[in-house]
Order: C-alpha cells, then structure tokens, then sequence
C-alpha cells in the first residue's frame, strides 16, 4: 500500500489522471472501473482535456462503474449515469458498448448483479479501479458492515450517506435508500487500486482507512490487503494521519532507488 500526499485536491486529482492515462498508453484496450462524487470531478476534467488537446483515445478503453442508486433511470439528472455521461463519457471518444454502468431500472436485481460480475470476469476483469470513499469510509457503496469479500448486490444506504448525497437533491426525501454497487470483494480483484481522498471532512475516516484496523466498519480499510493499492489525499485530507512524515520522506526518496540500483549494477559489471 502507498500513500501520496499532494499539496491540494487540484495536484490529487491531476496525480489520479497521470496514473489514468498512463495505463491507457500502455494498454489501449485498458479496463477501467470508475467511481461517481466530487472528488473524481479532476481527474475526469483532465481526461477529458487530455483527449480533446492531446488526443488520448479511448476507443478501446472498457469502463465499468461501481454503483448506481436503484430506482433512477439513466436521464434522471442524479443517476450516476448521467453524472459520467456528463463529466466524462460525451468528452470522450469511448464506445458506447464499452461503457458499463449498473442498472438502475432491473426487474432482478440479483439477476442482474450476478451478470454484471460475469461482464467483468469477460472483460478480462479490471485492470485500475478508480475509488473515492465515503465519510463513513464506504467504497462503492459498500457501507460499514459490508462483508470484505461480498460481491456486486443491492445495499440499503446508510442515513449518513443519504445525508450527505441529499445536497444533489431537492429533497433529502428524494434521495433514494438503495443503490447496486460492487462489493468490496469484486473491487479487491482489481489488479491495481488508486483511492483517491481530499479535504478536511474526509481526514478522519483516511486516517481510519489507511492506519487503522482492517474492518468492515470502515470498508476502505480493506486496501491494506491489496497487492498494489495507492491512496492519494491531499494535505487535508491526510492531516489526522499519524505517519504522515514517513509518508513524504518516502516519496522524496523514492527517486533515489534507481539511483541506488544503478550503483548496484554498475558493482556487478565492474563499470
Ligand atoms: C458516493 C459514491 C462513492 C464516492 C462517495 C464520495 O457515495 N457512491 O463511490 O466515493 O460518494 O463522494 P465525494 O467524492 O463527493 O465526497
């Protein structure tokens, strides 16, 4: 697990979209998973800007996103279609047919999350996974209590989490109680993570995700468990974290590990 620590929610959401576009340059056909929220707005403006300017194409580009609110047709202004419909997917040159959301109109819901895991494992499963985290330290919407291992499934929101996705609504009475999300077991199986986190009212479920005990009570937690996992905050968001110097003094020293393998090399061959 790594922890960056940028200075602001601009530079996190920028350093996300670096990760981003270097995987699709090393694989065009790149299967993404995406994540909905605020803090993912930067990465998906940058994305957008890199195609339109720099031509990053994402013809072959397959996303799948890891949640959608039950009961929102795909046009309703708060589904999560619609959110990277509007930030991200008409800025880009994607297929339509590659573009996964969950249904938010299934008459089978279990049905459906049972194909929407096999889509998945057809697809050749996900290669990066996007996550933002909730201020209860839900992923997706998998919220506290969410097994580790469960898979794509209905879960009931908590009132937190309604609270704090009513200020997209009218009403807090709109917002809806159920959502269809990967579980956190279909997430782990991402081959590479990167969580992205910022400001100051999300500096204490960070440091309870990143520092604390792995537990289905803070369901990001569950990233210390992950071969190649990156949470990047910004410097509010990282400022309850307790190693947070370790933290820097690892990313200011990182570049001197070629340094240190070179040296080892030129050892070996006598240069
Ligand atoms: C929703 C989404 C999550 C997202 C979270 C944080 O609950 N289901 O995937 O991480 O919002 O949103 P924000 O980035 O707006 O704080």
């Amino acid at each position: 697990m790594e922890v960056i620590i940028e200075a602001n929610a601009e530079k996190a959401g920028l350093f996300a979209a670096n990760v981003i576009t270097t995987q699709i340059l090393r694989k065009p056909n790149l299967v993404l998973g995406l994540a909905t929220g605020s803090t993912a707005l930067i990465a998906y403006r940058e994305l957008a800007r890199r195609h339109k300017e720099g031509g990053l194409d994402f013809s072959k580009v397959v996303t799948f996103n890891l949640d959608e609110y039950l009961g929102l047709p795909p046009t309703h202004p708060q589904s999560y279609y619609h959110f990277m419909y509007e930030n991200l997917f008409r800025h880009i040159n994607i297929d339509k047919g590659n573009i996964h959301v969950p249904s938010g109109l299934v008459l089978d819901p279990a049905g459906f999350c049972d194909s929407y895991e096999q889509e998945i494992k057809a697809a050749g499963g996900i290669d990066i996974q996007l996550l933002g985290i909730g201020r209860d330290g839900h992923i997706g919407f998998n919220e506290p209590g969410s097994s580790l291992g469960s898979r794509t499934r209905v879960k009931t929101l908590t009132r937190e989490t309604i609270a704090d996705n009513a200020r997209f609504f009218a009403r807090e009475e709109e917002v809806p109680r159920f959502a269809i999300t990967m579980g956190v077991g279909t997430i782990m199986e991402a081959r590479h993570i990167i969580l992205v986190a910022t400001g100051a009212a999300k500096a204490d479920v960070a440091a309870a995700a990143v520092e604390g005990p792995v537990t289905a009570s803070v369901t990001a937690s569950v990233l210390q468990l992950h071969p190649d996992a990156v949470y990047i905050l910004d410097e509010e968001a990282a400022s309850a974290l307790k190693r947070r110097d370790y933290y820097r003094w690892i990313q200011e020293n990182k570049h001197l590990v070629n340094k240190v393998i070179s040296q080892q090399i030129r050892a070996r061959l006598g240069m």
